[in-house]
C-alpha cells in the first residue's frame, strides 16, 4: 500500500469531491445512478432553473438535506481530519462537497468551494448566507424575512454555487495564499474522489505542479485529469486514505 511522506516541512493541500462521501451513502454526480443522471443539472443547479421552477429546485436540495442528515463521516473523512491535527496551518482542505461531512469528522481548515447544503441566502438582497437545515416542500417555499420586513417578497435559495455562477473570490484567495506561503517548503497536492471535470477545481493540480508540488490522486477510477498527477492510487478513499496518510 502506498504511503505519502509527511515531514516537518510538508504543506499539504487537499481537494475532495463527491467520491469521498460515497462510502457514507451520499450519492455522487457522474457515476452511473449519480445525481445528474436523474436530475438534469440545468433544471436543479442553475439560476435559470431556479427562476423557472423554484419548487423543483427546493425539492432537490431538501431531499439532499434530508439524505445528508442521516449519514456519518467515513474513514476517509477521519483520515483527513487526523492529518490536519498533525499539520495544523500547514494543511488546507478544499472541498467541492456541500454535505458538511468533513467538518463533522473534525476538519477545521475547510474551504467549501461550491457552498454548503446547510446554508441558505436571499435570492435578491445582500443579506449574508445563514444556517438553514430546513426541508421545504412545494407548499412551503421560503421567503426572505429581511425583504419581508421591508415590505417586499423574495425567495430564499440554497447557498450553493450553481452552474454559470462564480466562486467566492475570498475562497480562491485563501487557496492562493496557502500556495504562496508554501513556497520554499515541500508542497504536496492530494485530490480525492473527484472526476476532474469541473473547473476551476480541476485545474488545482496544474497550479500545484507549477509550484513544484508532489501530486497524488486517490480515486475509484482514473479521473478526466488523472494524467496530470504523478501518483495515482486507484481505490475507495475510505480504504486508501488511512494508510496513505499514516493514520
Ligand atoms: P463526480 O460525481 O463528478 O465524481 C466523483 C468521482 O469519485 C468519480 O471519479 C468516481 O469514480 C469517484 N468515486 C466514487 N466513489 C469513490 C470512493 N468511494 N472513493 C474514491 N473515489 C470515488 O463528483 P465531483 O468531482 O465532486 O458541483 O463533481 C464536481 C462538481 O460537479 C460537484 O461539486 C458538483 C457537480 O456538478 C455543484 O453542484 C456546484
Amino acid at each position: 500500500m502506498p504511503s505519502m511522506l509527511i515531514d516537518d516541512d510538508t504543506r499539504l493541500l487537499v481537494l475532495t469531491g463527491a467520491g469521498v462521501s460515497a462510502e457514507s451513502g451520499v450519492p455522487t454526480f457522474r457515476d452511473s445512478d449519480g445525481l445528474w443522471e436523474k436530475h438534469p443539472f440545468e433544471r436543479v443547479a442553475s439560476l435559470d432553473g431556479f427562476i423557472e421552477d423554484p419548487a423543483l429546485v427546493w425539492r432537490f436540495y431538501s431531499q439532499r438535506r434530508a439524505g445528508a442528515k442521516g449519514v456519518s463521516p467515513n474513514r476517509g473523512h477521519t483520515a483527513l481530519a487526523d492529518v490536519e491535527r498533525r499539520l495544523g496551518d500547514r494543511f488546507l482542505l478544499v472541498t467541492q462537497n456541500v454535505d458538511g461531512l468533513h467538518q463533522r469528522a473534525g476538519s477545521q481548515r475547510v474551504i467549501e468551494l461550491h457552498g454548503s447544503l446547510w446554508k441558505s441566502r436571499c435570492s435578491v438582497c445582500a443579506r449574508p448566507p445563514f444556517a438553514d437545515d430546513a426541508v421545504y416542500g412545494p407548499e412551503r417555499l421560503p421567503g426572505c424575512k429581511v425583504c419581508e420586513a421591508r415590505g417586499a417578497f423574495a425567495l430564499l435559495r440554497p447557498h450553493i454555487v450553481w452552474f454559470g455562477e462564480l466562486l467566492n473570490p475570498a475562497d480562491l484567495e485563501a487557496v492562493a495564499s496557502f500556495l504562496l506561503e508554501a513556497r520554499g517548503h515541500r508542497l504536496v497536492f492530494l485530490a480525492v474522489g473527484t472526476s476532474g471535470v469541473v473547473f476551476p477545481a480541476a485545474d488545482l493540480v496544474r497550479q500545484a505542479r507549477a509550484l513544484g508540488a508532489e501530486t497524488w490522486l486517490v480515486n475509484a477510477e482514473p479521473s478526466a485529469n488523472a494524467t496530470a498527477f504523478e501518483h495515482l492510487v486507484l481505490g475507495k478513499s475510505g480504504e486508501q486514505l488511512p494508510g496513505l496518510l499514516g493514520s
